[in-house]
C-alpha cells in the first residue's frame, strides 16, 4: 500500500506558514474536535496508538501524560522540547519550516488534554529563523483565538511562550532544559523526582519533542487503528528520517517506522555518493552507536538497532560513511563532542570523556599505546553502558558510540598502535 505523507503533508503548499492557508487544508480541525470531546477518552486514543516519543528514548507519550498526578490543584506546564541539537538531527527544524502551524496545534490539542495552563516551547538557540518564525505562528494564533482565554469559545485556556535556548547540547536533555527555563545553568536534575510530579517551577509538567506533538491532532482526528496501520507493531506511526554524510541526496523523509536502513539510503537518498561503498552508517544521532555495512538490513524503528548492538533508534538521523572514513577519526570526533558539551557534574562523563579523548588524539597521532584499547573500553563502562552511573543520558551517548565503534571495526583501531607497542603487549 502506498504511504501517505503524515506530517509531511503540507510540504511545497505555498504559504502554508499563514494560518488562513493551514486552515483551508483542514488545520485547527483536529483542535475543535478535540474541544468538543472528553479529555480521558482523548488520551486513551493516544495511548491506544502506540505512540511513543520521537525526541530519543522512545517512551509511550500517553502513558507519560498518565503520570501527571490527578489530584494536584496546578498549574500544570507543557514544555516543548525543541532544542534538536544532537548531531546528524534537523528533522524538527524542518518541521517547522515547512508547516509551523502543524506544531502549535500539536502543542494546543497535547496540552488541552493534559490540562495544562501555559505551554513553553524552548527552541534551540541557533535556531534565529525558525524562532521568528514561531513567534509570528504564535501571534496570529492569540490574534484568531487559538491561544489565550476561551480557545474557540469553549472554557479552555492555554497560554504559550517560545522560549530561547543559549546554545548549549545539555539543555536538550529534559531536565537541563527546565534548568535553563527557570533561568539557571542547564544543569540536569537528579531524577526522581520526574518532571511528571515537579518539573519546570516545581509544578507539574509534560514535556514532549516537536514531531512527537505534531502526531497528536492526526491521531485525534483519524484514530489510533489509522496510526497504528503504519509502522511495525511495537513501533507505530510515521516517522521523519533525516539522512546526512556520504549520500547522493541528503535531507528529511518520511515513511513508516521500521524501513530497513539499506532501503533508506538506496532507494531515499540515492545511494552512497561517487558510487563508493558504504563502510558504516549510524542509525540515529551520534549517541546511538554505529551499523556496520554488514548491519543494514536493520529496521530503522525502536526495536531495530538495539538487535544490533546499539543503543536505539535515537532521533532517527542517520549519518552514511562511505569506504574512505577513518573510524578513528569519526570517533574521535564524536567523543569530542560529548567533552565539549559534558556538563561537568558527573566524575564519569566529566573526566572520562576528556580522557577518551586524549587517548583517541594520541592515536590519531602514531602515538597509541598497546593497552589503548582495552583502556577506551574500561572508560566506556565506567560512564556508561547501564542505568544510574551519572545524572542523564549523555555520558551514555560516549560510552555506546565508543563500545561499537572499537568493537565493529577493531582492526582499524588495532593498526593506529604503534608497531613498538604492539608487539611488547
Ligand atoms: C544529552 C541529551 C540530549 C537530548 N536532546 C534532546 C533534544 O535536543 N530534543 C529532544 O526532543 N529530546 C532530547 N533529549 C531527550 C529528552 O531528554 C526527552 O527524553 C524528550 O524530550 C522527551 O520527549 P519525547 O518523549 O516526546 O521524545 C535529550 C536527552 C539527552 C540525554
Ligand atoms: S552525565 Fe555528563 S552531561 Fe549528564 S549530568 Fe552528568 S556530567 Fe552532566
Amino acid at each position: 500500500m502506498e504511504f501517505e505523507p503524515v506530517l509531511t503533508r503540507n510540504l511545497g503548499v505555498p504559504n502554508i506558514g499563514d494560518l488562513k492557508v493551514y486552515q483551508s487544508r483542514g488545520g485547527y480541525e483536529a483542535l475543535r474536535q478535540a474541544l468538543a470531546s472528553p479529555r480521558n477518552e482523548l488520551k486513551q486514543t493516544v495511548k491506544d496508538s502506540g505512540l511513543r516519543g520521537r525526541g530519543g528514548a522512545g517512551f509511550f507519550a500517553g502513558v507519560k501524560w498518565d503520570f501527571l498526578p490527578a489530584d494536584h490543584p496546578g498549574p500544570f506546564y507543557l514544555v516543548v522540547n525543541f532544542d534538536e541539537s544532537e548531531p546528524g538531527t534537523f528533522k524538527d527544524r524542518y518541521l517547522c519550516d515547512i508547516d509551523p502551524h502543524q506544531i502549535l496545534e500539536g502543542v494546543i490539542v497535547t496540552a488541552y488534554i493534559n490540562r495544562i495552563d501555559t505551554a513553553y516551547i524552548f527552541i534551540r538557540g541557533e535556531f534565529h529563523h525558525q524562532a521568528e518564525v514561531l513567534q509570528r505562528t504564535i501571534k496570529q494564533a492569540y490574534k484568531e483565538g487559538l491561544l489565550g482565554k476561551n480557545i474557540l469559545s469553549s472554557d479552555y485556556s492555554l497560554e504559550c511562550v517560545l522560549h530561547r535556548g543559549a546554545g548549549a547540547y545539555i539543555c536538550g536533555e529534559e531536565t537541563g532544559m527546565l534548568e535553563a527555563l527557570e533561568g539557571k545553568r542547564g544543569w540536569p536534575r537528579l531524577k526522581p523526582p520526574y518532571p511528571a510530579v515537579a518539573g519546570a517551577f516545581g509544578q507539574p509538567t509534560v514535556i514532549n519533542n516537536v514531531e512527537t506533538l505534531c502526531c497528536v491532532p492526526p491521531i485525534i482526528q483519524r484514530g489510533a487503528d489509522w496510526f497504528k496501520s503504519m509502522g511495525t507493531k511495537k513501533s507505530t506511526g510515521p516517522k521523519l528520517y533525516g539522512i546526512s554524510g556520504h549520500v547522493n541526496r541528503p535531507g528529511v523523509v518520511e515513511l513508516p517506522l521500521g524501513v530497513p536502513c539499506r532501503e533508506l539510503i538506496e532507494k531515499h537518498a540515492g545511494g552512497v555518493r561517487d558510487s563508493k561503498r558504504c563502510k558504516g552508517v549510524i542509525p540515529g544521532g551520534v549517541s546511538m552507536g554505529v551499523l556496520t555495512r554488514d548491519e543494514l538490513d536493520c529496521p530503522l524503528d525502536f526495536e531495530g538497532p538495539p538487535r544490533y548492538g546499539c543503543m536505539g533508534l535515537g532521533t532517527a538521523g542517520v549519518i552514511v560513511m562511505d569506504e574512505d572514513t577513518c573510524m578513528v577519526t569519526a570517533l574521535r570526533n564524536i567523543v569530542r563532542f560529548f567533552a565539549h558539551e559534558s556538563c561537568g557534574q558527573c566524575t564519569g562523563c566529566r573526566e572520562g570523556s576528556g580522557w577518551m579523548l586524549q587517548i583517541l588524539n594520541r592515536l590519531l597521532g602514531g602515538q597509541g599505546r598497546g593497552r589503548d584499547l582495552e583502556l577506551l573500553l574500561d572508560l566506556a563502562d565506567a560512564q556508561g553502558m547501564a542505568p544510574g552511573k551519572t545524572i542523564c543520558g549523555l555520558s551514555d551517548g560516549t560510552a555506546w558510540a565508543a563500545r561499537t565503534f572499537i568493537n565493529k571495526y577493531r582492526s582499524e583501531f588495532e593498526a593506529k598502535v604503534s608497531t613498538r607497542d604492539r608487539v611488547a603487549v
